[in-house]
């Protein structure tokens, strides 16, 4: 078979960018240690239920207008399933799972994060208008994820 001179050039061009991203990622993730950037505190997933704060989840109050929330994530529920926020809240959002992979989203916020077990996820956002927010899992988690819903009602 008969490849072109510049053909076999683009083919070679391709060939060394892959191993040179795929280098550029190894040495990140094992020298640097590098995770994604909301994961930044470990969690032992077998553990959960009994991690502070993670072992009673929930809404905290932490000053006018400023809030945490810690969830858990778990086949096929979140919890807590509903916060109620003023408007204008800024809320912080620490998610953890105690089984599987799942997904942490908010549509139309901008609040979306994959929820690792043994790692806690955290994303904020300010909730200016009023309304029920539907938080979902959009990473497919197994033969209930359609069900794995939570609101967040902002007063
Ligand atoms: Cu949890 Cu899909």
């Amino acid at each position: 078979m008969h490849v072109h001179r510049s053909e076999r050039l683009w083919i070679f061009f391709g060939v060394a960018m892959l191993a040179v991203f795929l280098g550029m990622i190894t040495t990140a993730a094992v020298v640097d240690g590098l995770v994604p950037p909301s994961r930044v505190q470990t969690i032992d997933p077998t553990k959960v239920s009994q991690t502070p704060p993670f072992d009673h989840p929930g809404l905290h109050k932490i000053a006018d207008n400023v809030y945490e929330a810690y969830y858990v994530a778990h086949i096929f529920s979140f919890t807590p399933a509903s916060i109620e926020i003023p408007a204008g809240a800024r809320v912080t959002f620490y998610v953890t799972s105690a089984d599987v992979e799942h997904g942490f989203s908010i549509p139309e916020t901008g609040v979306n994060t994959m929820v690792t077990p043994g790692w806690v996820s955290s994303v904020s956002h300010t909730f200016t208008t009023p309304g029920t927010f539907l938080l979902i899992c959009n990473e497919y988690c197994g033969s209930g994820h359609q069900l794995m819903a939570a609101k967040v009602v902002v007063k």
